[in-house]
């Protein structure tokens, strides 16, 4: 660990203000007996099968947990439907009129869908997609802004049994072409377009461009959500409009499919150290539980409750805590399309007042970007119905999380920063907002049952007060089951770097009293604005340029996203560095990611550092751009090359 990372371990580490829950929270808390750690460590299993006991199924399990390294069952043997869980059980109580989902557009307009609404909309749905051919198990892939219809589609699928990929409507055409043609999906939902700031992001178009070469795509239902209906191009016998086809359905209504607690559910793609994304599955009933008593406990969610989210459904976020969560425990779930800055930087804080937001779970860096907009936007809002916040995605800093308690929560409410992953399903590592007496900056402990640990280079338990490697030692119910099509891959991944331990790839600590501090990624994930991104997928598309040579993506410091991509490029001998060709570097990685790889910074240099075997050493490439001494150079071909990268990242440093 480097001098820098030591200084701010120590500096997070002498923060010292405490929060303790306000008695008010206590008394209504969902969870207010703090044995439950203890007796959930000393029986995982039987925590669990309590848990389960919140969700319906129409078989009941012969064994809680099937622990074949690294390959995981729960619930062996059950059967249930997520969909029923998430609507149809409501029907038979009151809150079959309740909202289930509030929307609001970034136009402003709005759509509040009941549970009886959502019932209605799902089953046309399921019936549509059954009419074009999708089957139990077909793979379903969808790529939506932030529109009812997205949760509707994860429902439907969820309903006949068609794992789900959803594709974040920020991704390029052949990002999305890439998770197409390894999930196989059969149909594509999508739109015409979706709001963001005011403009419109041509979902169809992207699709279109995706869908050359994707042969295993029979369908496509088009939502009508931008633009006049002429002006969309469609496909003869492949394009449909998605109000033809639910309108075609009638009234129809589908039973759900009594599928096995292993049947896969939903596949979500992710960056991990090399340059292909990973297809993370995740199935059933063990997801369901674990999503089902997070929501409830961490949110510690009431029926009077509305309850938002901002993560958009395109990451794990949207997928546990917008839709899966929040409905199973038939909460009031607010989606919303667009923008914190459209029409004014007051959005969010519109939001709140309009609909009277209780919950509200953001990432670091909106609250960062929302203290630069300053105090002006939140105060102009009543934001006094608010009365739990939480964080995710990313470390939040001690100053984001006191301006967040005061600003917003108003000095008096519970703020759980929840630290957890695509790969875990759900929140490993949070307070309880009626339990945990809260220092900020920090996630606090392991929600009941997890067993975490901080390990060194040879997996040995560091002293609490120590910086090391998180690793989780158990199995829990929502982690994912394999990646898609590559359980090597899983393995070798996750389980193999410290025998019969889950290798987060995050750094953390633990203080003198035991609260566990998140460092960041320490491999070659980059997390910018909460967002995963492969050093090496940034470093493909790269070099897919004709003026690149060669190139070396690391991630540094950023003040409001956490951090940011910067690129070491070498160039072709027949091309000039230069500010043009930068800008046209940062496109074209746009074009073939999304815009959120776009690099911050791009260095043009004449070699990158090496060691003999022609690794490159983005380490040292890390200590350049973050000002420290330069680490361990023996290892190097040629340790110039590093001294003259040096010299060049100062001087435009300026
Ligand atoms: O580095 C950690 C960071 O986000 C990574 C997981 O990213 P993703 O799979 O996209 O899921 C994000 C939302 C669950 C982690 O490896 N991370 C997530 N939450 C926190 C965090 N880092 C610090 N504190 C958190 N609360």
């Amino acid at each position: 660990m480097s001098e820098v990372e030591r200084g701010a371990i120590s500096a997070l580490l002498k923060e010292d203000r405490k929060y303790a829950p306000p008695q008010e929270f206590i008394k209504q808390a969902n969870w207010d007996d703090p044995q439950i750690y203890k007796r959930a460590l000393e029986d995982p299993e039987g925590f669990w099968a309590e848990m389960a006991a919140a969700i319906d199924w129409y078989k009941k399990w012969d064994k809680v947990l099937e622990w074949n390294l690294p390959f995981a069952k729960w619930f062996v043997g059950a059967e249930l439907n997520v969909c029923h869980n998430c609507v149809d059980r409501h029907l038979q109580t009151w809150r079959k009129n309740k909202a289930a989902i509030i929307w609001e557009g970034e136009p402003g307009d709005q759509r509040v869908l009941t549970y009886m609404d959502l019932f209605r909309e799902v089953n046309r749905c399921a019936v549509a997609l059954k009419r074009l051919g999708v089957q139990k198990g077909d793979r379903v892939a969808l790529y939506l802004g932030m529109v009812p219809e997205l949760a509707i589609a994860m429902l439907a699928c969820a309903r006949i049994g068609a794992p789900h990929t959803v594709v974040f409507g920020g991704f390029s055409p052949e990002s999305l072409r890439g998770r197409i043609l390894d999930s196989q999906a059969k149909v594509l939902i999508t739109a015409d377009g979706a709001w963001r700031r005011g403009s419109i992001v041509p979902l169809k178009e992207n699709s279109d461009q995706a869908l050359s070469g994707t042969p295993s795509i029979e369908h496509v239902l088009v939502v009508n959500r931008t633009t006049a209906r002429e002006k969309v191009p469609m496909k003869d016998g492949r394009d449909l409009w998605w109000d033809c086809e639910m309108e075609k359905s009638g009234a129809a209504v589908l039973e759900p499919e009594r599928l096995d607690s292993e049947h896969p559910l939903y596949i979500l793609y992710t960056s991990g150290t090399t340059g292909k994304p990973k297809g993370l599955l995740h199935t059933t009933g063990g997801y369901l539980v674990g999503i089902h008593a997070t929501a409830h406990y961490i949110f510690d969610l009431k029926d009077r409750d509305t309850y938002w989210s901002t993560a958009d459904i395109g990451w794990v976020t949207g997928h546990s805590y917008v839709v899966y969560g929040p409905l199973s425990n038939g909460a009031t779930s607010l989606m919303y399309e667009g923008s914190p800055d459209y029409p004014d930087k007051d959005r969010f804080w519109a939001i709140i007042e309009k609909y009277r937001v209780n919950i509200l779970y953001t990432a670091p860096t909106a609250i960062r970007t929302f203290m630069r907009w300053g105090l002006d936007y939140p105060q102009r809002r009543d934001l006094s119905s608010l009365r739990l916040m939480g964080t995710v995605g990313e470390p939040i800093n001690p100053e984001a999380w006191v301006w967040y308690r005061e600003n917003i929560g108003g000095n008096r409410i519970p703020v759980v920063d929840t630290w957890w992953q695509t790969e875990t399903g759900m929140v490993l590592i949070t307070p309880l907002p009626g339990l945990t007496v809260l220092k900020p900056g920090s996630a606090t402990f392991p929600f009941p049952s997890i067993e975490a640990d901080i390990v060194d280079d040879n997996g040995n338990s560091v002293p609490w007060g120590r910086g090391g490697y998180l690793v989780i030692k158990r199995p829990w119910p929502a982690m994912a089951r394999t990646i898609w099509g590559d359980p090597e891959r899983w393995r070798q991944q996750y389980w193999s770097r410290y025998p019969g331990m889950y290798f987060t790839g995050d750094g953390a600590k633990r203080d003198e009293e035991g609260y566990f501090w998140l460092l960041g990624r320490v491999d070659d994930v980059v997390n910018v604005a909460g967002h995963r991104i492969g050093t090496m997928e940034v470093e493909s598309a790269l070099v897919s340029h004709p003026a690149v040579a060669e190139s070396a993506v690391i991630g540094i410091n950023h003040d409001i996203k956490g951090q940011a991509i910067a690129a070491f490029v070498t160039l072709r001998s027949d091309y000039s560095a230069g500010e043009e060709l930068m800008e046209e570097l940062r496109g074209h990685v746009s074009k073939k990611i999304g815009a959120i790889a776009r690099p911050e910074r791009i260095f043009f240099t004449a070699e990158l550092p090496k060691t003999r075997s022609a690794k490159i050493m983005r380490r040292l490439l890390r200590d350049i751009a973050e000002g420290r001494v330069l680490g361990d150079t023996t290892t190097l071909a040629d340790p110039a090359v590093l001294h003259s990268i040096k010299q060049q990242y100062e001087d435009s440093e300026g």
